[in-house]
């Protein structure tokens, strides 16, 4: 049988969570010391380590068939991948940042100004579709240093706690877009390969809908069930189950995490007690 092959980031950002997220979708995999390349005892993968700016052109190439890497890498290399599933990790800006002493006057700023990115794929269709004229210096890393030592005006990066442009005195004035990993795949998967994939991003979602809810159980008097029950309409609708206390109810559902903490105060007004809240693992909808 032939196993599904995945880049994930060999060092860096993504590279945690990549083989986080494998590992919450119960996927085992042989470690010991990192090899470059690794299989699962459980699963129809092997996993090959990679620099990120590698990933699309082996998926695009069929020496990987799958990736796992930033948006902003997919859109910077312009291969022949297909973004299959958006992961909702390593969210981050991708923003032009300026000396913080020096005035900003808009996007006209950086007309005839040098721009310091590793990212000059992104950056040039950004300032050709604001019809700006601005050179742009390719460079591998350690961007945000650029203006400190006189090699450009201004950079463009990832920006995602703002504390590297702080540390280097540079302020972000204009966001270009946003980005988030994602799994990329080869268009031209044969079927056996189509189909563990398919089984892979079922357990992914799964991963990703029990992250964003959780399973949430209090007790309330019995003429506020109705009412509570709409605030919580769960799954498929709330468990309801009588206490020893004549009158009183316990209710279990599930609650959308960042919903949470706009429906407490209507929880409580209705009489709602002892309210617990619990992270789910897997969600199977
Ligand atoms: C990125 C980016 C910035 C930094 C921004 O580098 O190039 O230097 O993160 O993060 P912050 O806003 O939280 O300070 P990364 O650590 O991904 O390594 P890289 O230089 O290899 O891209």
């Amino acid at each position: 049988m032939s196993k599904l092959k995945i880049a994930i980031q060999k060092n860096g950002r993504l590279s945690e969570k990549s083989l986080q997220l494998l590992k919450e979708c119960g996927i085992k995999l042989s470690n010991g010391e990192r090899r470059l390349k690794t299989t699962s005892s459980n699963f129809p993968i092997e996993i090959l380590f990679l620099r990120d700016d590698d990933i699309p052109q082996y998926v695009e190439q069929g020496v990987a068939d799958v990736g796992i890497l930033g948006e902003n890498e997919v859109w910077e290399k312009d291969k022949n991948v297909v973004i299959t599933k958006k992961l909702g990790f390593a969210n981050c800006r991708l923003s032009l940042a300026i000396p913080k002493d020096v005035q900003y006057t808009g996007l006209s700023y950086f007309n005839q100004k040098k721009v310091a990115t590793s990212y000059p794929g992104i950056l040039d269709k950004f300032f050709k579709q604001n019809n700006l004229e601005v050179e742009i210096e390719t460079i591998g890393g350690s961007v945000e240093i650029a203006p400190g030592i006189g090699l450009a005006d201004a950079i463009f990066d990832i920006v995602s706690t703002g504390s590297t442009l702080q540390i280097n005195g540079l302020k972000e004035v204009e966001l270009v877009t946003t980005s988030e990993a994602v799994l990329i795949s080869n268009p031209n998967l044969d079927a056996e390969k189509q189909e563990i994939l398919e089984r892979l991003l079922f357990r992914i979602q799964s991963v990703r809908n029990a992250a964003e809810n959780k399973y949430i159980l209090l007790n309330a008097p019995n003429e506020s069930i109705e009412k509570i029950s709409n605030i919580l309409p769960g799954m498929k609708s709330p468990t309801v189950l009588p206490l020893i206390e004549p009158g009183w109810s316990s209710i279990h559902s599930v609650v959308k995490e960042d919903e949470f903490w706009d429906i407490i105060d209507q929880l409580k007004a209705l009489g709602a007690e002892g309210i617990l809240i619990i992270n789910v693992e897997k969600m199977i909808l």
